[in-house]
């Protein structure tokens, strides 16, 4: 069976983005390959922000950089506004990149050190020969006001400036060609928790001012809930789950997804962290990831159906998709621990490992 479903895809004339049955693949030593990504659909209306979640090295950042392109997709589709990206080639591909661009999660490194700030956010101007000095000054200074940088201070290098003014700086930097979507890779995440909020409320601001497409990539669910029209959980370079954040957070379909929501830090500084609900155990390694459903090394619902047989994507309410052979019912409660934690199910074998079974 190809990929992992598609059936949270809308219909095709009402997305900007369309990604279908995306798969990367790297090679490694010894012939291997690495399965960063293996067969993801996703669809992103104008002015919607996504955002795709999941544990670091399941292939959200490399998701993100296939679709611009950079590197090209082993297989898939990755449609912007019907253009079909992956068969572009040369001038054709090039003219496209000024309309979708990425903002990192490091920003001080991924700002030129040895460049004025102005020449670095000028940069996709000149290099897609966009307007003319005048024009590209001129835009350059709204750009840098729009995200609350002086731009008298755009003779400086980025050394001169904070982690947050670097951010708003790459942002500054993104938005001076004026994208239709911009992908945002886990962009407060090497910042200070007091800064945050404030790159986050830059970049929903940005997106109703100039009418922005996100797609917002964090490694936990609390970043995204609230900048996120649509999420997307990601396991082991497959979609998990999908659905508006009222219900994802409400109503965790996927064992996966609550696990992840389970170990969103408690608030209160006060409170024990609750160790038994969170996920136990590692990824699997993405050179060779388990049969069957990726995660049921890990989960505590296992059964032998889930080694067999990759669970396609369905709804289980209306707008919401699960891919589960057994998705949780509402309130269900999961014991995490006894996943991972040496309960493991030997599906392989078809023998269960655990005393209780
Ligand atoms: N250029 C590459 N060559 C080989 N493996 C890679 C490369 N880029 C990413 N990977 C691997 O692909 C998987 C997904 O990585 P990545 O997309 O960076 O995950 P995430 O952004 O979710 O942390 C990881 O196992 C990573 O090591
Ligand atoms: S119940 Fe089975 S299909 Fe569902 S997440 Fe667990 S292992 Fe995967
Ligand atoms: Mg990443």
């Amino acid at each position: 069976m190809a990929g992992s479903g598609q059936a949270h895809l809308r219909p095709a004339d009402q997305d900007l983005l369309r990604v279908e049955d995306l798969v990367v693949e790297f090679a490694a030593r010894g012939g291997q390959k690495v399965h960063a990504v293996s067969g993801i659909s996703l669809d992103i209306v104008e002015g919607e922000t996504l955002g795709l979640v999941g544990e670091s090295g399941c292939g959200k950042s490399t998701t993100g950089r296939a679709i611009v392109q950079l590197p090209r997709p082993t297989s898939g589709s990755v449609k912007l506004d019907g253009t079909e990206l992956t068969q572009l080639k040369g001038e054709d591909l090039r003219k496209m990149r000024p309309r979708m661009q990425m903002i990192f999660q490091d920003p001080i490194s991924s700002l030129n050190p040895r460049r004025k700030v102005r020449d670095i956010v000028s940069e996709g101007l000149d290099i897609w020969s966009i307007g003319d000095k005048a024009s590209r000054t001129a835009k350059v200074d709204e750009v840098l006001e729009a995200v609350g940088i002086d731009p008298a201070n755009a003779n400086r290098r980025p050394h001169e400036f904070s982690g947050g003014q670097c951010q708003r700086i790459s942002i500054a930097r993104a938005m001076v060609t004026e994208p239709k979507l911009i992908i945002c890779d886990e962009p407060v995440s090497a910042l200070d928790v007091s800064v945050q909020a404030q790159i986050i409320n830059l970049l929903q601001d940005m997106k109703h001012q100039y009418g922005l497409t996100l797609v917002f990539i964090a490694h936990d669910l609390a970043v995204v809930k609230n900048v996120s029209d649509r999420i997307m959980v990601m396991y082991l370079g497959k979609v998990c789950e999908v659905g508006v954040p009222d219900a994802l957070y409400g109503r965790p379909s996927h064992p996966y997804t609550a696990a992840l929501l389970a170990a969103i830090p408690v608030p209160d500084p006060e409170a024990e962290p609750d160790s038994e609900t969170v996920l136990g155990g590692e990824i699997p390694s993405p050179l060779s990831p388990p049969s069957g459903c990726r995660f049921r090394t890990r989960c505590p619902k296992a059964e032998a159906q889930c080694a067999e047989e990759e669970p396609q994507m369905r709804e289980v309410v209306p707008n919401h998709f699960v891919a589960c052979h057994f998705p949780l019912a509402p309130g269900e409660a999961l014991d995490f621990t006894k996943a991972g934690a040496g309960a493991f199910v030997d599906l392989d074998s078809g023998a269960a490992a655990d005393d209780d079974a």
